[in-house]
């Protein structure tokens, strides 16, 4: 299991080390992997307080290019030093307030695999298509476009659009369904593993529950992430749902 703590542009130095205290004395599993996506500016500094612990460090995007006249981008080499071992790619805000499409995504997964990092790309349908019926078609077309061809193993984040921070969430079922169908559409690329998480509203009160579902192997959770008792919660709750499992 995967818990992803996507903390947006939030959380300032101050706020950062107090969540951090707040994790001296946790017992993270070996089974579960909790990792943290701060803003650019903050990898450094959480990345020196988290040096003792079973966290790991991601970034909430890169670019395409190893370097060159981009301003106010970030290279996936410069995020490799700085100890990240994950980033998030095509996350629907990306998507709609920085016109991020399916190439300029499967770029960048492909340049950050290339510097060692693990890309996680988003996929979700906004409501209108959920509601028109395409979501399958949509979700389909994302991963089939967004996959680079140098991908052994991957992780994707199926985010609903109309899930993200608004409390609303899709059924079991609905999740079950969409979670599959990325597998599915991962082994026809011959891809080894694939990792799908969750996002969208997941909370200390729900995580239980989305974990149980069948091929759901983490969750990324956004607004929730930004208190340390509720991520811990949701942390506790994959420990739960993997004791059950086995
Ligand atoms: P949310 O956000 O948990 O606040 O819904 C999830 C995300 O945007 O990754």
């Amino acid at each position: 299991m995967f818990i992803a703590a996507n903390w947006k542009m939030n959380l300032n130095k101050k706020q950062i080390q107090e969540y951090i205290v707040h994790l001296e004395n946790f017992q993270f599993n070996d089974r579960v992997k909790a990792c943290i996506f701060p803003s650019f500016i903050f990898i450094d500094y959480l990345s020196s307080l988290i040096l003792d612990k079973s966290i790991s460090l991601g970034s909430q995007n890169c670019h395409f290019e190893t370097n060159g006249a981009f301003t106010g981008d970030i290279s996936p080499y410069s995020l490799k030093q700085y100890g990240c071992e994950y980033v998030i790619l095509g996350h629907s805000e990306r998507r709609e307030q920085y016109n991020e499409n399916n190439n300029f995504i499967k770029k960048c997964a492909h340049s950050a695999i290339d510097a060692g990092l693990m890309p996680i790309i988003c996929v979700g349908e906004s409501i209108e298509i959920r509601n028109s019926g395409n979501a399958i078609n949509f979700i389909k077309s994302q991963i089939d476009e967004c996959l680079p061809e140098n991908c052994k193993d991957i992780y994707i984040a199926y985010e609903p659009m109309w899930s993200i921070g608004t409390g609303i969430m899709p059924n079991n079922n609905e999740i079950e369904e969409i979670h599959s169908l990325i597998k599915n559409e991962a082994v026809k690329k011959n891809i080894d593993t694939i990792k799908v998480l969750y996002g969208g509203s997941v909370k200390p009160d729900n995580a239980e529950k989305i974990m149980s579902i069948d091929n759901v192997d983490g969750t990324l959770i956004g607004g929730a992430s930004l208190n340390v008792k509720d991520f811990l919660a949701i942390y506790v709750a994959a420990v739960k749902q993997l004791n059950v499992i086995s």
